[in-house]
């Protein structure tokens, strides 16, 4: 299979590298629909970053998190070689060298230390702030953490976000020392954090979504599709790249469209009889709630004639759900709802002429 080159996010990397030019000083919520092209975008950066920044990237996706030691874990990245136990002596010394690192860098010697002790998360926070002055004398520090719904989804200490994102809020805007962004594709549980963590007036967002009609377009083309194939691809997926990426790999491109738009109706179909048959109930802020298979066709006809609608149009059980069973997206900034994806736009549609 033929690599893809990374192709344009020039307007969200012009809006990150603002950021990054001035002092930091607001926490940023990266976040966009599944498979919007986050991650690719930030990998992106990393690279094209110039010498004077330094990051530290982690991505909880696929990482083993089921407590909170687990999580404050995950921050690090364990330098096995690393003989010396003092935090701004090592610092100083693989500021060198700092190539691409996973996490904060920690000596295997004084990460044992802080892991024996019963409060590690003073610790831990304490030895990263350590860190990362000592970084920021010689270059600025920007900690990026990825697929942040993954700590979302288990039972962590309550206080988990509050604790974390006090300390983001000291690292921005009381001691101006590093960049912090929280990238997710999941803004339900960004709303949570910021209500949890208190982050008013302390936070701001940025949204990556999928390709606008031009960038999709340019793309496209770039990948040697005629007119006919570029109008037809995006009726179908709009600018999703995932999905454009696996039509430049496929020869028969209207085939591979008609059989990723009967799966993804496939997929909702079987969603929804499922709750006719069999209910299905979400947790909402502890307390179990019935998902209702009427007020989720409700909820969904509302796409048959219109792209987006408002967030507060649909009941708040139905909204969740069907938030969570990733067929709708909502962006907190502008209020509105909407499918994932044109896909499942057009999924949506098809399921709903049925019922
Ligand atoms: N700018 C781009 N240029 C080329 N390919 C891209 C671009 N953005 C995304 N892709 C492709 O789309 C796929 C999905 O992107 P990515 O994983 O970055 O999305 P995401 O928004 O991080 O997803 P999730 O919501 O699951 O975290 C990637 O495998 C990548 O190959
Ligand atoms: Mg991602």
């Amino acid at each position: 299979m033929k690599k893809i080159p990374f192709h344009n996010r020039e307007k969200e990397l012009n809006e990150v590298m603002k950021i990054l030019e001035a002092e930091p000083s607001l926490i940023t919520f990266i976040y966009g629909p599944i498979n919007s092209g986050k991650t690719t975008m930030i990998s992106h950066l990393i690279e094209q970053l110039p010498e004077d920044y330094a990051p530290f990237y982690v991505n909880l996706r696929g990482r083993f998190i089921t407590d909170y030691e687990d999580f404050l874990n995950v921050l690090f990245e364990i330098d096995e070689e690393g003989g010396v136990d003092n935090v701004t002596e090592y610092a100083r010394s693989i500021l060198k060298d700092l190539g691409a690192v996973s996490g904060i860098p920690i000596p295997i010697k004084l990460f044992e230390q802080i892991f024996e002790k019963k409060d590690k998360s003073k610790d831990v926070f304490k030895y990263i702030e350590r860190f990362l002055v000592e970084i920021s004398k010689k270059r600025t520090p920007i900690i990026i953490i990825d697929e942040l719904q993954v700590v979302g989804d288990i039972k962590i200490n309550g206080l988990l976000m509050y604790k974390l994102f006090n300390f983001f809020i000291r690292l921005t805007k009381e001691l101006h020392l590093c960049h912090i962004f929280a990238v997710s594709s999941d803004s339900l549980f960004i709303e949570n954090v910021y209500s949890e963590a208190m982050l008013e007036g302390r936070c701001r967002y940025l949204l990556v979504d999928d390709f606008d009609r031009e960038t999709t377009s340019a793309f496209l083309k770039k990948h040697g599709f005629t007119d006919d194939e570029n109008a037809i691809a995006w009726e179908y997926c709009g600018g999703k790249p995932v999905y454009l990426l696996e039509l430049i790999n496929y020869e028969n491109r209207e085939e591979k469209l008609k059989e990723m738009f009967t799966f993804r109706t496939g997929e909702i179909e079987t969603r929804l009889k499922l709750v006719k048959e069999l209910g299905d109930e979400i947790i909402i802020g502890g307390r179990r709630c019935d998902v209702h298979y009427g007020k989720l066709v409700d909820a969904l006809k509302m796409f048959v004639s219109r792209d987006e609608i408002g967030m507060n149009e649909v009941d708040e059980v139905s909204k969740r759900y069907l938030v969570k069973e990733n067929i709708l997206f909502v962006d907190s900034l502008t209020k509105m709802m909407k499918p994932q994806s044109r896909l499942n736009l057009l999924a949506i549609r098809d399921v709903l002429k049925d019922i």
